[in-house]
């Protein structure tokens, strides 16, 4: 399946203004397909009890995996920021757990969006096969 990035990133770009960001006044919205070719997207939801927040990626893998998918093919992330935006540890490790090593990531800066890999942001990362026998 071929998979058009831009066009995942303008998915997640149409969302940008529903994040809910009153304390960062940074917005994130992200964009995931899955394997069968649907999107699903989210945005980043803060709150007051700050550690409570939860980022644009896991939203949005969360509404897929709700849908009942359960392989990503791509995802896309979008900011208000300028500078390139690079997924926090906890969004890699989740998408490490629906997504292929090749998979890519593609993040905003400024509208020229980097391509990275699963295995690029989360490299020996900790997963099922690492739990052995059990
Ligand atoms: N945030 C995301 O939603 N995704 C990222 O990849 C980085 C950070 C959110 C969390 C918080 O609401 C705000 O951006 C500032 O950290």
């Amino acid at each position: 399946m071929a998979i058009d990035l831009d066009a995942l990133m303008a998915r997640a770009r149409d969302c940008l203004d529903a994040a809910y960001a009153p304390y960062s006044r940074f917005q994130v919205a992200a964009a995931v397909i899955d394997d069968r070719g649907r999107v699903f997207t989210g945005v980043n939801i803060e709150n007051v009890s700050y550690g409570l927040s939860m980022c644009a990626e896991r939203v949005a893998i969360f509404a897929a995996i709700t849908a009942g998918a359960r392989r990503i093919s791509a995802l896309a992330v979008a900011s208000s920021g300028a500078d390139l935006l690079s997924p926090c540890g906890a969004c890699r490790q989740v998408v490490a757990e629906f997504a292929a090593p090749e998979v890519p990531i593609y993040c905003d800066a400024a509208g020229k969006p980097h391509r990275w890999t699963v295995s690029e942001l989360l490299p020996n990362g900790f997963a099922a096969s690492r739990l052995g026998e059990r």
